[in-house]
């Protein structure tokens, strides 16, 4: 988390500075902050919240600079407040540092440079690279960061500057914080991601974990810390699905993100479907190796996770392999046991995650195949992976995920059949009938779009429960995780605590927080399991608890056990968790929008996460 821009080149660069940070500002928004660099001197603006009020904050500054680096903040070590705000500069203004990432050594460094004289201004991390720097400088930036990189400990990609060479910025990189090149015409880009600069260039190159780049105008130089030597790193397009688009008319990210699923689904299956067979490109196994498996571990965090909780269910019904799914961050501290034939599903929405990216490599240490699910290409997840199977949704800007969670639901589905197919477990015309309904999926959640008595359904339910203090969803089957995506949605955006329990595990707990004030939401679409979450709905009622059911066009006993339904399209019952989420995405929306709260940028949530 944590967005870093730099800029170097011959145009006035404040406006590219911040408008860089404005599209880095999914990683955070606890503050922001710039500094433009001219011979000699260098302006610093800080400003609490998001880059709007640094904008409002630099307005003052008229420096014709042409060298300058920004950072927007999602607080780890210092509170939310201006002083610890980056990028740090150092006493006598020659240097200023900014950092994505974590000096693990923090407390380390910090006390040692205390105990040398410099006067700590901040309670963070970074700031004593900035006196590090300053003492050790010795007249080349790069230089002195080669010399101070193997006392810093933990994740990190950093930014340098000096006003003795302003012609330059040095950066570092240790572990997956990602820093990637974009190189104009006579101008230097540095950044966390590639859309800070898309609308700059598109020709980029990656700094690679373990090296210092010192980029100029005209030139990048790439060395690895470890020999000094230089490496070459191609240049390379960037994938045009990143540019980050307007809202389009919508009032938010968010609600222009939901509408986008149809696309999102249809473009993700588009390609995969052959005359009724699929097609999986770059899942790097053969099917040889993927009949050989048997076991399918799936790791992710937040809703990543919740599509890996779905692709359990389908792997294990239509592939039969055991499969077991469960959250990156604890994983990873597990003891797991692996061989050739396990194949671990590593989704990731940003593709940079921490705890996934660092499950993927222990699952790998171990002997495990490693397939990465991700929406971005390239990215870190991808690399570190046998197989990239890649989500087509468009970047998605809203912190909460709307769009790629349906992709990823749909490839997960379009795996598990494949899995299946593969292997025999799944008749040839079965699955040729399946993906003949997975198309129709974009149609039917448009026609849950579109479907204005839904929408005017969902007002109401909104009015009438956005100043609940609690809401509970249940589900079975299928239909849990969708209600641990619903529940996530909710208390994300609306910061209503939520639970979401398997209905049938109720009564073991969540049922004493039932009273006539709670809202139970219920996933309770045709299945197999119809009658055992009307049961759980019958004994959530018996206690005056409030039923709003998402529930199956045409299903005439639902009204017996809800107050509300949000009707959707009929399709078969495993591929119903895309449709069964879209309202409970928009009731998330509504409630939040009711409670005047900023839906694309919950407090204190970040969209990437790379710390631990
Ligand atoms: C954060 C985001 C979530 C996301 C999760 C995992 O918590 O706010 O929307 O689901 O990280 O992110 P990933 O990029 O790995 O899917």
């Amino acid at each position: 988390m944590c967005g870093i821009i730099g800029y170097v080149g011959a145009r006035p660069c404040k406006e590219l500075v911040l408008s860089g940070l404005e599209h880095l500002e999914y990683r955070g928004y606890d503050s922001a902050g710039l500094v433009l660099v001219e011979p000699g001197h260098l302006h610093r603006a800080r400003a609490l919240g998001p880059v709007k009020h640094l904008r409002e904050a630099a307005a003052g500054i008229s420096s014709t600079a042409t060298l300058g680096m920004g950072h927007t903040r999602w607080a780890t070590h210092g509170g939310v407040e201006e002083r610890n705000t980056h990028p740090f500069v150092s006493a006598d203004g020659r240097f200023a540092v900014l950092m994505n990432g974590i000096f693990e050594n923090y407390v380390e460094l910090r006390a040692e440079v205390a105990e040398r004289g410099h006067v700590l201004t901040s309670d963070t991390d970074t700031e004593a690279l900035v006196h590090l720097l300053a003492e050790a400088y010795e007249g080349d930036l790069a230089d002195t960061v080669r010399r101070i990189y193997p006392r810093l400990e933990g994740h990190f990609a950093f930014l340098v500057v000096c006003t003795d060479e302003p012609d330059r910025i040095v950066g570092a990189r240790l572990a997956w914080p990602p820093l990637v090149v974009g190189r104009g015409a006579g101008e230097t880009f540095l950044a966390s991601f590639t859309p800070a600069f898309l609308s700059e260039t598109r020709a980029i190159q990656l700094v690679a974990e373990g090296e210092i780049v010192i980029a100029t105008a005209d030139d990048v130089e790439f060395r690895r810390v470890a020999d000094w030597s230089l490496q070459e790193h191609p240049i390379e397009q960037a994938d045009e699905s990143l540019e980050v688009a307007a809202k389009g008319g919508y009032e938010s990210f968010m609600l222009k993100e939901i509408h986008e699923q149809p696309t999102a689904i249809d473009d993700t299956i588009a390609e995969r479907f052959h005359n009724g067979r699929l097609q999986l490109d770059g899942i790097g196994l053969t099917d040889e190796e993927l009949r050989s498996i048997n076991r399918v571990l799936v790791v992710g965090c937040g809703t990543a996770l919740h599509s890996g909780l779905v692709g359990r269910y389908l792997i294990e019904e239509w592939a039969q392999i055991a499969t077991e799914a469960d959250v990156a961050s604890e994983w990873r501290y597990r003891n797991g046991v692996f061989d050739p034939k396990t194949l671990v599903l590593a989704i990731s929405q940003s593709g940079e995650t921490a705890d996934t990216l660092a499950a993927m490599q222990i699952a790998r240490q171990r002997g495990a195949r490693v397939i990465a699910i991700t929406n971005i290409m390239g990215s870190a997840v991808a690399r570190a992976a046998d197989g990239a199977l890649y989500t087509r949704a468009g970047l998605e800007i809203g912190v909460a995920a709307t769009k790629t969670f349906t992709a990823q639901v749909t490839l997960m589905t379009l795996l598990a059949l494949h899995l299946g197919a593969v292997r025999g477990t799944i008749a040839p015309a079965e699955v040729a009938r399946i993906g003949d309904e997975l198309r129709l999926l974009p149609g039917l959640v448009q026609q849950i779009l579109d479907d204005t008595s839904l929408d005017a359904q969902l007002d109401v339910i909104a009015d009438r429960f956005a100043h609940d203090r609690f809401f509970l969803f249940l589900g079975r089957h299928l239909g849990l995780p969708i209600c641990q995506e619903g529940a996530l949605k909710l208390k994300e955006i609306s910061y209503i605590p939520t639970d979401a329990y398997a209905a049938g595990e109720m009564k073991h707990g969540p049922i004493a927080l039932l009273g006539e004030d709670t809202p139970v939401v219920a996933v309770a679409t045709d299945s197999h399991v119809f009658e055992k979450i009307a049961s759980n709905l019958e004994e959530v009622r018996a206690r005056g608890a409030h039923v709003i059911a998402v529930a199956t066009e045409g299903n005439t006993v639902i009204h017996h056990h809800a107050e509300h339904v949000l009707f959707i399209p009929r399709t078969r019952p495993e591929l119903q968790p895309v449709l069964a989420v879209v309202p409970l995405q928009i009731l998330a929306y509504k409630i939040a929008v009711r409670l005047g709260l900023d839906v694309d940028r919950p407090r204190n949530l970040a969209k990437t996460v790379t710390v631990e």
